[in-house]
């Protein structure tokens, strides 16, 4: 039976030692019991639902009044911890107002805090206003800019907190970071997996140290204590991601480390992306710039972390024995393991060189390095045999110019270059040679394709390869030993010199003088690519912190740090090899913004610094290689070696205009025309989309001598001033449709899916538009020269026009005296798979075609075909002349183009690639609401994001947020359309199956993750 007797604050007691008494299973309370509490004791009759907490009974109230949170206190903490807390959310609401947190209510007691009796036990309870709002735990991803919103409400907290004074903050707990070390003592026994058990003494010993050693110049002040992924609320952004507002579980509220309650925040986000475990820089960025960290507590945040993550551990395995019941405290001890992996996957030093980095202003001078070790006073090379001048360096960065034609991607690259320029220096001279690879260089050779994770592409340390047998000799004194096989470690004074890809000539082990032989270059373990070149190869890696084994090759992101205990090994060659400092992609985007017109936009507001496409992909300059779905003017891929041969051949010939009589221009102007029907047979020759849109509405003006043009909404053609005016898109111009001039007519977007008019009659009904908008026209005395659209309705994302729609609006322009321009900069040549040209899907014949982007793969080049009589009567405007259109490398270009297309079947590979990747988008739509239509044909595709299918309200923001996300793994997709709203999907037309796939799958996992 449960008996319910209001009881009276009883006298003060001390606060909590969790030391005294570490086992704390949750008081034993019904949710009657709860209910009844929240009646009797708060005056709120509600249901009642429990709640998951380590060592509390937490139950939601739900009245009438509103929701509430009926927390039922650990027996073992006292009035006064109890009261701190309640205080603590009282003054944070006036000294952090703009964070939610918990309102306390009164009892009928007139405290906050009430007493019940259960079977005969007192308990406590406090009732709380409910922050309404979800937690961050279970989104799989986190955004840098929540990661970012999570330290900046832990540092508003910490703020608001710092001058809060309460005698119930001053307990012992097994939270505060200060008692890390006691709390893991204590508490391992309970860990009965032997090999975790001691990677977590280990952690916590080592960071424990380190944390003692700064703990005098340690901030200490009141903290939550817990401000994690769990203990934050969130409302929806816009963008659709979680926007962290409110804090809420004040239980561990008491004194702690300022810089704790920032570990605290940190040691939560690890779990979210453990391989990235400096994401959560963007956390300690936030909260520097509210609470600015010392250089004492920088020192101190990752040790703090670890320890945080170790307790975390082993408070979990421990629970689960005390309390095996308490299913909400072992669901989370994967994540718990998971983020102490994370946390001890850097080591400290490291850790603390990224921390010192992410928090100095970016202009500040780099801090010198150690310095690096340099040869011993006699000055021996490591390589006695080799001198500087038989030494090469290899280039393997994303500039390479050994890397062409995708050679990057053949796993034994490296090898194959050092062994070619090898064999060709071992003929060039009798002297040994060796190629080196740059210390410090991010290697294209490294990247990987098709993958969501940054790759491990930048050198900790520098590659030799040489003949194998080239002798080792130490560099300086100090002890050697074997590590692993082909592997050995000189520990000198400053440093440890770690050679891989050695033979010992001697004894392992034992102490070396300067000079002394170490051993000899082995044989490169894959067996050999060339008859008779057999390749040795030595990396070589210092390393100034004791007992780390360095990876060889890091992340560009996690780089910088590891270069600070790992230097340049240059003076043990006796020559330099570090890799140049290239401007970052921040620099180049700060010196474009201070040379380049702002207007002339970049995508993305961090971009990489994109050095190197091949087919359909793209690398930056960290070697990570993206999967380009947007660059349609890349028609047959970039870097195609045809076309570089081709324009190089044609370079090395002639470069003229096109009133010299060349063979090229002829040829070319003569395919083109033969790829129209009749009677499209004449070609003008550009350099670009706007040039050819302008010049047609010159020809159809000149010809009709009318000036008007009727276009479509929701339109892009071009940035002259003929094409612009007829260019009604508003994502491109928010201005459009109220600016247009007078001559220019403009009929509503044919658009299906979200425009006027939907359904079985759309079609008709658009053309009916058109009518109405040409009748007027003709009945003002402006009768149009041209009426000018896309075939396919590329700029609102691929989608088709409706079904008889160009042969309505045709008949009627043409009726009108009008002519009749099909835009196919974007839509045509292939790209649609199953028509080279988009016209040719509604069944029309227009009376001038504009083409440009494909046809160049990005060399500027443009063209107009159309009859004859109407490019005739154009003479009335004196002789036509384009200095670089028509030139010869414009034709060969052209015309390689042209071949490529049609020898490696890219047009078919639009249809199956294309139709593969529309039914991977058609599937996921039906998973996913967000997506509300998959548009467009062949490998012009577009995603179009709705916030309601029914409304069909633009997903617009969150349509930027899932780009954003996409490039993080690996793929640059954009928006487009009026509402920028549609990921618009035109990648190179040799797109493979695996590619499609690659971006199926990331979008899947964008939409199912959170971005
Ligand atoms: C349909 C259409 N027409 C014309 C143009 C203008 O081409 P360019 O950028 O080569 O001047 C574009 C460019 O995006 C386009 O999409």
């Amino acid at each position: 039976m449960t008996l319910l007797q209001p009881i009276s604050m009883g006298h003060a007691m001390a606060g909590h030692d969790f030391f005294t008494e570490p086992d704390l299973p949750r008081p034993d309370v019904s949710p009657e019991t709860a209910r009844a509490v929240a009646a009797e004791h708060f005056g709120v009759e509600g249901t009642v639902e429990e709640v998951g907490s380590h060592q509390e009974r937490n139950f939601v109230v739900d009245a009438p009044s509103g929701r509430f949170l009926l927390k039922v206190a650990n027996p073992a903490f006292s009035d006064e911890e109890l009261d701190a807390q309640v205080r603590g959310m009282l003054h944070l609401s006036t000294t952090a107002p703009e964070v939610s947190v918990p309102r306390p209510r009164l009892g009928g007691e007139g405290g906050y805090v009430v007493r019940f009796g259960v079977d005969g036990t007192v308990l406590r309870a406090r009732l709380l206003s409910f922050v309404p709002g979800f937690p961050l735990i279970d989104s799989p991803h986190l955004a840098p800019a929540v990661v970012g919103r999570l330290g900046a409400l832990a540092g508003r907290v910490a703020s608001g907190l710092a001058d809060f004074r309460h005698p119930g903050l001053d307990r012992i707990t097994q939270w505060d970071i200060r008692n890390a070390r006691r709390v893991c003592e204590t508490l391992m026994p309970s860990m009965t997996d032997r090999g975790r058990a001691g990677a977590v003494r280990d952690a916590v010993e080592a960071s424990c140290d380190r944390l003692d050693a700064l703990s005098a110049r340690l901030r200490v002040q009141a903290i939550h204590g817990d401000i994690t992924d769990d203990n934050v609320v969130c409302d929806r952004e816009r963008n659709g991601r979680p926007f962290p507002s409110g804090v809420i579980d004040f239980g561990d509220t008491g004194l702690g480390w300022t810089v704790g309650e920032l570990a605290t925040t940190c040691a939560s986000v690890l779990h979210h992306a453990p391989e990235r475990p400096l994401a959560l820089l963007a956390a300690v960025r936030a909260f520097h710039r509210i609470v600015p960290l010392t250089d004492a507590e920088i020192a101190a945040l990752w040790p703090a972390i670890v320890a945080r993550s170790a307790v975390l551990v082993v408070s979990g395995v421990h629970q689960g024995r005390v309390d095996p019941t308490n299913a909400y405290a072992l669901r989370r001890q994967e994540h718990e393991w998971r983020a102490f992996e994370a946390a001890t996957s850097l080591p400290a030093e490291v850790a603390h060189a990224a921390l010192r980095d992410a928090l100095e202003p970016r202009d500040t001078p780099k801090r010198p390095g150690r310095p690096a070790p340099a040869r011993g006073p006699a000055g021996t090379p490591l390589l006695p045999t080799v001198t500087e001048a038989g030494m090469t360096v290899l280039d393997l960065s994303a500039g390479s110019e050994v890397l062409r034609e995708g050679t990057w991607l053949d796993g034994d690259a490296e090898r194959r270059i050092a062994g070619r320029m090898l064999a060709a220096a071992s003929t060039a001279t009798s002297r040994a040679s060796a190629v080196i690879c740059r210390y410090g260089e991010a290697r294209l050779t490294r990247t990987r394709v098709h993958d969501d994770r940054a790759p491990t592409t930048v050198a900790l340390g520098t590659e030799v390869f040489c003949a194998p047998g080239t002798p080792v000799a130490a560099p300086f004194a100090g002890i050697a030993r074997q590590d692993g096989p082909g592997s050995v470690v000189l520990r000198g004074d400053g440093a440890d010199l770690r050679l891989t890809g050695i033979r010992l000539t001697g004894v392992p082990g034992g102490r070396l003088a300067e000079g002394d032989p170490l051993g000899e270059v082995a044989a490169h373990p894959l067996p050999a690519a060339e008859p008779g070149a057999a390749v040795g190869s030595l990396f070589v890696q210092l390393c100034t912190i004791r007992d780390v084994e360095p990876p060889a090759f890091v992340t560009a992101e996690t780089a910088g740090a590891w270069r600070e205990v790992c230097p340049d090994p240059s003076p043990l060659l006796g020559l330099d090899c570090a890799a140049p400092g290239e401007p970052t992609s921040r620099n180049v985007l700060d010196l474009r913004r201070t040379a380049l017109a702002g207007v002339q936009e970049h995508y993305y507001d961090d971009p990489p610094r994109i050095e190197r496409g091949w087919r359909q992909h793209l690398s930056d300059l960290d070697g990570r290689t993206y999967l380009d779905m947007v660059n349609n003017v890349a028609s047959i891929g970039h870097a195609h070696p045809r076309l570089t041969a081709a324009a190089g051949r044609q370079w090395d010939l002639l470069n003229t205009n096109s009133r010299f009589n060349y063979r090229a221009v002829a040829d070319f102007a003569r395919r083109l025309a033969d790829l129209l029907p009749d009677p499209l047979d004449t070609v003008f020759l550009v350099n670009s989309g706007s040039e050819a849109v302008d010049l047609a509405l010159r020809l159809a003006q000149t010809f009709t001598r009318r000036q008007d043009v009727v276009c479509v909404a929701e339109a892009y053609h071009g940035w002259t001033m003929g094409s612009d005016a007829i260019s009604t898109s508003v994502a491109d111009n928010p201005n459009a449709l109220a600016t247009r001039p007078p001559w220019v007519h403009t009929v509503l977007a044919p658009n299906t899916f979200r425009g006027r008019f939907r359904g079985e009659d759309a079609g008709a009904r658009y053309v009916e538009d058109a009518r109405r908008v040409i009748g007027e026209a003709v009945r003002s005395g402006r009768p149009p020269a041209a009426f000018v659209c896309e075939a396919l309705y590329g700029n609102a994302g691929g989608v088709p026009l409706p079904d008889g729609y160009l042969r309505g609006v045709y008949e009627a322009v043409r009726e009108a005296g009008g002519l009749c321009v099909a835009d196919e900069v974007q839509v045509g040549y292939g790209r649609l798979g199953h028509h080279f040209w988009g016209f040719e899907q509604q069944g029309v014949t227009p009376d001038i075609v504009t083409i440009a982007k494909a046809m160049g793969n990005g060399h500027p080049l443009g063209a107009v075909i159309t009859r004859r009589d109407v490019a005739e009567e154009f003479s009335a405007n004196g002789y036509f002349f384009s200095s670089a259109g028509g030139s010869p490398v414009s034709c060969a270009v052209g015309m390689t183009v042209l071949d490529v297309i049609e020898d490696e079947g890219l047009q078919e590979n639009a249809v199956t690639t294309g139709g593969h990747l529309r039914r991977r988008l058609e599937k996921l739509a039906t998973d996913h609401p967000i997506i509300g239509a998959v548009h467009g044909m062949g490998l012009y595709l577009g995603v179009e994001l709705v916030r309601d299918r029914d409304t069909l309200e633009p997903a617009t923001e969150e349509t930027a947020a899932i780009c954003e996300r996409m490039l993080e793994l690996g793929v640059i997709v954009q928006p487009t359309g009026d509402h920028l709203n549609v990921l618009k999907i035109k990648p190179p037309l040799c797109l493979t199956a695996e590619s499609a796939d690659f971006f199926a799958d990331t979008l899947a996992r964008t939409l199912r993750d959170g971005w």
